[in-house]
């Protein structure tokens, strides 16, 4: 059992700065050691260089895709190394930075599935194109552009494209969706589990229901979390915080089932701000949410 880290200071998918000392902030709280104690063998292949963007400024494309250029170039380098990751049998533990790093890692994860599956955990649905982003940001294009939605240097990272079929998605965690992101969700059928069904199912419910799901379409699993999933109260850490959220508890006990189910392939915990954290909490959070995801238990 081999894990293999990279991590990803990227911070240009978004608008507030800090969010690149994220990978530095979860190799802090001990992620290493963390998984060492669960028996893996970790291989951290340090950070992927993230290229300057000062010039996109100026562009007219920058107001509808920011830092359009730098974005694509940070995820064709990720991409490649997922790629060998996923090619030497290693399992892919991404850390972010911001979101749109979702585009990368999926870019290259998923041509090494027919039906590959993603859960994306998070508040938002990230499934804006240039068109219905209310910010420009591409941290909120991430799950669109996998899906095949959106400029082309985005979509066609690692030279394919679509990386995800809608049916193979499920959204864990949704309260703040645009317009345009819940039309996609309706066009397209994609399964999404927002806080009202999480508050009326229980995550228990929600979790057998997803396993149930994905492991009846899919070869493998993509878990791509957001820590804005979680509350504010127990990840203050983030950029675009969203009340109402999911609370550490559910989310381990989420993390707990997935391990039990053994169906996840590959994972990025994504949106670690630790300028914005307290004392390095939503850092912690997600280190302990990694060590219930690859086995840790109590007794
Ligand atoms: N929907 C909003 C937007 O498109 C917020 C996206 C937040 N995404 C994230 N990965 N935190 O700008
Ligand atoms: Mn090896
Ligand atoms: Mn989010
Ligand atoms: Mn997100």
């Amino acid at each position: 059992k081999k894990i293999s880290i990279i991590g990803v200071p990227m911070d240009l998918g978004q608008t507030r700065r800090g969010v690149d000392m994220g990978p530095s902030a979860i190799r802090y709280a001990g992620v290493v050691e963390r998984l060492e104690r669960l028996n893996y063998e970790i291989e951290d292949l340090g950070d992927i260089q993230i290229g300057r963007a000062e010039r996109e400024q100026d562009s007219p494309v920058h107001l509808k895709l920011r830092n359009l250029k730098a974005v694509a170039e940070a995820n064709e380098k990720l991409a490649a190394i997922v790629d060998e990751v996923v090619q030497k049998g290693h399992f892919p533990l991404v850390l972010g930075g911001d979101h749109s790093i979702a585009i990368g890692t999926l870019a290259g994860v998923a041509k090494h599935y027919e039906n590959l599956g993603v859960i994306w955990y998070d508040a938002h649905g990230d499934l804006n194109t240039a068109e219905t982003s209310p910010s420009g940001n591409i941290h909120g294009m991430s799950l669109a552009v996998s899906l095949g939605f959106g400029h082309p240097a985005l979509t066609m990272i690692g030279g394919y494209s679509p990386k995800v079929k809608p049916e193979n998605i499920v959204i864990i965690g949704a309260r703040s969706l645009d317009e345009g992101e819940k039309q996609l969700i309706k066009e397209k059928g994609i399964k999404v589990y927002t806080m009202h069904e999480v508050d009326r199912l229980g995550m228990t419910t929600v979790m057998e229901e997803t396993i149930a799901y994905l492991k009846e379409r899919t070869d493998g699993v993509h878990l791509s979390l957001d820590l804005d999933g979680l509350d504010p109260h127990d990840a203050p850490g983030v950029g675009t915080p969203v009340i109402g959220g999911l609370t550490y508890r559910e989310s381990h006990l989420a993390m707990e089932m997935l391990a039990e189910a053994q169906i996840i392939t590959s994972a990025e915990f994504v949106e670690v701000n630790p300028i914005l954290d307290e004392r390095n909490k939503t850092a912690s959070t997600a280190v302990a949410l990694m060590g219930s995801l690859f086995g840790e238990k109590l007794v």
